[in-house]
């Protein structure tokens, strides 16, 4: 098929998410390898989101795809009950690259399985039933995590499930609160312990956070409030789940986010960058007296597809291969040159209001007036001039996704620095359209 038949056909006969079909206007893509993907009709683009976050390892890995092809010749599938051998490495891999005592997991097909599975096990471990979150998040799309949600995507959901209780970040709107980020912390741990008074203490099982908030603007906790955070959760009981689905297994430069903070949480969730995203798989790690609990009680939770032997294989090979290949400490080290190019387009462009980036997870804000702090268009909306800004930097040959006043700078683990440089040489070239309707 060409390029407009397949268009045409998914279009037609399928249902794209988070949008009314007729307004997608989707990429056809034909194949991908290293940092770069290919449309059916040959045309290459840089691929500056490792598609959602998620194809850490960069696109078809050769040494990843002999390792499924050799494991199409053994195990496919078994039941979850039964115990294989990919089960055993990928857990013992798993335990030992974990820090502090997580060394127990249980496998989904995705993140917000993930998630839904790390309630439950709050809820029977502690034998209670409210969850805290915070507003700028995304934990998943299926009913619970949805409501674990802040952003906009949990309303049309609404009313989900029940006992979620979402409370702010320590990224204030209104710097009133606190202008230097321990009086932030501070604040904000102060306001949040409050909330816990009035919900009762006793009735909260956990509290779920995005170690390094991603879709909602990229976003490292400030210093100090993940110790914070965790002592004040401990002194009520309240277990910290640490949501590492797209943030975690490397992308900000250390293997896990809440490494930068020197804390462990009680469970974290893992998916994306598990498999580089080659097949479907989540994870819940817990901690050792979680897993003692569930050693002794039942878990009431499963899946036909839990601990699925190949999809286990996969993840092996990915993990290995990231380890090998140091591209945990690759994003480490391109961290500073993805500033560096940041500074220079915000030097070149008057559209750019700020920036950020923690190793390889990055973003770019855009503004509405020259010279001023105001964003290009306010909270959930969005303004033509990005539907043009993407229309250019995939003509220039760069695929990225905006949201809002934003666009995302999160390539694949494996990029070189040169690539790095020319993704930013091609936002550069494309800036200049936002850059004309700057005020
Ligand atoms: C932080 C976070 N948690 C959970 C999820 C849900 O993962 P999945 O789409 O694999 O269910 C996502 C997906 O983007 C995510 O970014």
């Amino acid at each position: 098929m060409n390029g407009q038949e397949i268009v045409e056909l998914c279009s037609k006969h399928s249902l794209f998410s988070w949008s009314a079909t007729d307004a997608v206007n989707p990429l056809p893509i034909a194949r991908a390898e290293g940092v770069y993907m290919y449309t059916a009709d040959g045309h290459r683009l840089l691929d500056f989101n490792s598609q959602l976050m998620s194809v850490n390892i960069g696109h078809s890995h050769p040494r990843v795809i002999a390792a499924m092809k050799k494991a199409c010749d053994g195990l496919i599938f078994s039941h979850p009950g039964t115990a294989t051998e990919a089960r055993a490495r990928l857990s013992k891999r798993l335990a030992d690259l974990t820090p502090g005592n997580i060394n127990s997991f249980f496998y989904t097909l995705g993140g917000a399985e993930a998630n839904e599975n790390a309630i439950r096990a709050a809820r029977l471990y502690t034998g209670r039933s409210k969850i805290l979150a915070r507003y700028r998040s995304y934990h998943g799309g299926t009913n619970a995590t949805l409501q674990l949600t802040g952003d906009p995507r949990r309303w049309a959901n609404e009313p989900g499930m029940p006992g979620v209780i979402r409370v702010m970040d320590p990224h204030p709107y209104n710097y009133s609160f606190g202008k230097t980020e321990s009086e932030i912390v501070a604040n904000n741990l102060t306001y949040l312990e409050e909330v816990i008074q009035y919900e009762g203490p006793h009735t909260i099982a956990a509290m779920f956070i995005e170690t390094v908030t991603g879709t909602n603007g990229i976003l490292p906790p400030p210093a100090g409030y993940l110790k914070g955070l965790r002592e004040l959760l401990t002194k009520y009981g309240i277990l910290l789940v640490c949501d590492e689905v797209m943030c975690g297994l490397g992308r900000t430069g250390k293997m896990f986010a809440f490494e930068y903070g020197g804390i462990v949480p009680d469970i974290v969730t893992l998916a994306k960058g598990l498999t580089s995203s080659y097949v479907p798989l989540g994870a819940m790690g817990v901690s050792d007296p979680i897993a003692d609990h569930f050693h002794k009680n039942v878990f009431w939770g499963g899946l036909t597809y839990n601990a699925h032997p190949f999809c286990l294989e996969v993840a092996d090979a990915v993990l290995q291969t990231l380890i090998d290949e140091d591209m945990v400490g690759n994003a480490a080290r391109l961290q500073p040159v993805m500033t560096a190019e940041m500074e220079k387009l915000a030097k070149n462009h008057p559209s750019v209001l700020t920036h950020r980036n923690i190793g390889l997870f990055g973003t770019v804000e855009l503004r509405k007036k020259k010279g001023s702090n105001e964003p290009l268009v306010p909270y959930n909306t969005s303004h033509p001039v990005m539907g043009k800004f993407s229309k250019a930097l995939v003509e220039k040959g760069l695929f990225t996704i905006n949201r809002w006043n934003a666009f995302m700078t999160n390539p694949p683990l494996c990029i070189t620095e040169a690539q790095l440089r020319e993704g930013f040489g091609i936002i550069d070239g494309a800036l200049g359209v936002v850059d004309e309707v700057v005020e």
